[in-house]
């Protein structure tokens, strides 16, 4: 049975259906009234946003993230244009170059870009440069995206999800800082030879600059500070040279900011204390290989890696929102994946990306209620909660949206 609902912003009073079965077609009225609404007061503001899915589930989280930017944005009088653009295998298939020239112009103008994920087994025998996740790493680069956030955060409803014991996960908030455009994935010198004995030799040599060390540690101290103002940097300064430096640059950056708690911790040390004890842990800093080391392993804190966002930033220029987790050709074409690390990228674009920290809040809402009324995909599903697919939580995600405008009657949560 359809409720009709009204909702009141800037005087005008508008119908909306909450039917349960008409969620689609009530998150489209509202998305054409949002924008009727807004008009009445100012003009929109205008962004275009580079929509890139890439392969296998990527394809299946992006339209929901898509949908979920699009009528939040709308809430909040923002007029978003979305240009879809190939990458990894899909580019591959289409072009075949796994980042087409194109697709970084594009990219490089829009205002912001959603990525979904990239890799497909078809390729893994490709050279590197032919690999769909050579995109991803060329991407990065292209865009001087050189910061990495991804925040890890136990929702209360999700609590019976961790991989953890309960009590040991209850409340974690974290924010990992991870270097993204240097360290050993760009390692120079890198490559194959023969060593003398004739052994087939594969050698990558990792190195961080102070420059490159300061720029990062900048932001994560900058973060920190916006948050419970604890910092912890994490290295293997026992043993390499570029962590030796790391610590130095760090140790010396922390002058400058008293008002940040610093400690260091060496790689192995931290992924212990991150199982034992997390919430010990508030702002991680890290480079480029520990930190996608830890965020997986941080991932099994909340119980899913479907559930982590990311925003890789520069310092100007667009920035690249994706979810964690990769393009999972196992769980492909099921509708059973988990769209929640899409969505909740989609919240970091507004906020880190376009600087509209409502529209991101309106997301995180939205999710927090979804939540809330017992939605979960398989990877999350706990006895009394509703097994829902990809798309069913897509949809539920769109009426959490449009019942927050009901629900605050005018005001703008
Ligand atoms: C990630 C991924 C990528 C990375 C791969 C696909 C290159 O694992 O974003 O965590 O290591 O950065
Ligand atoms: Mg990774």
């Amino acid at each position: 049975m359809a409720t009709a609902l009204q909702i009141h912003v800037s005087g005008i009073k508008l119908p909306i259906s909450l039917s349960p079965n008409a969620t689609k077609q009530s998150s489209r009225v509202s998305k054409r009234e949002g924008r009727i609404r807004c008009s009445a007061t100012t003009p929109n503001k205008k962004y275009t946003i580079a929509v890139l899915p890439g392969d296998g589930i990527g394809t299946e989280v992006t339209p929901v993230a898509v949908e979920a930017l699009r009528l939040a944005g709308s809430l909040e009088g923002l007029d978003l244009r979305f240009e879809e653009l190939p990458i990894g295998g899909a580019a591959l298939d289409l072009v075949g170059v796994p980042l087409p020239e194109e697709t970084l112009r594009k990219a490089k103008q829009s205002d912001a870009v959603l990525l979904g994920a990239v890799g497909w087994p078809k390729w893994d025998d490709n050279p590197k440069h032919l690999k769909p996740i050579t995109a991803l790493l060329q991407l990065r680069a292209g865009l001087e995206v050189f910061s990495n956030l991804r925040p890890i955060t136990v929702f209360p409803q999700l609590v019976d999800s961790t991989y953890l014991r309960k009590d040991t996960a209850e409340g974690v908030d974290l924010m990992i800082i991870r270097e993204l455009t240097g360290g050993i994935y760009n390692a120079h010198p890198r490559g194959f030879t023969t060593n003398e004995q004739g052994d087939e030799v594969g050698f990558c040599t990792e190195s961080y600059s102070a420059s490159e060390v300061d720029h990062i540690a900048r932001v994560a101290f900058d973060i920190a500070k916006q948050r419970r103002s604890k910092l912890c940097s994490v290295d293997k300064a026992t043993v390499l040279e570029g962590s030796m430096l790391w610590r130095k640059r760090v140790t010396a950056m922390a002058l400058e900011y008293p008002e940040v708690e610093v400690n260091h911790l060496l790689i192995d040390t931290a992924a212990m204390d991150l199982v034992r004890h997390p919430r010990q842990f508030d702002t991680i800093l890290t480079g480029v290989m520990f930190g996608d080391i830890l965020s997986d392993l941080a991932a099994m804190i909340p119980g899913s890696v479907g559930l982590l966002p990311s925003a890789a930033l520069g310092d100007s220029g667009p920035g690249i929102f994706e979810p964690v987790h990769g393009s999972a050709p196992k769980h492909y074409g099921k509708d059973t994946v988990n769209p929640l690390a899409a969505v909740l990228s989609a919240a970091m674009l507004f906020r880190y990306g376009l600087k509209e920290e409502n529209a991101a809040k309106r997301i995180e809402k939205a999710v927090s209620d979804v939540l809330d009324r017992g939605f979960r995909t398989r990877d999350i599903h706990t006895p009394g909660t509703t097994l829902v697919g990809c798309k069913r939580m897509g949809e539920e995600i769109l009426r959490s949206l449009d019942a927050r405008v009901s629900a605050s009657n005018g005001s703008l949560v």
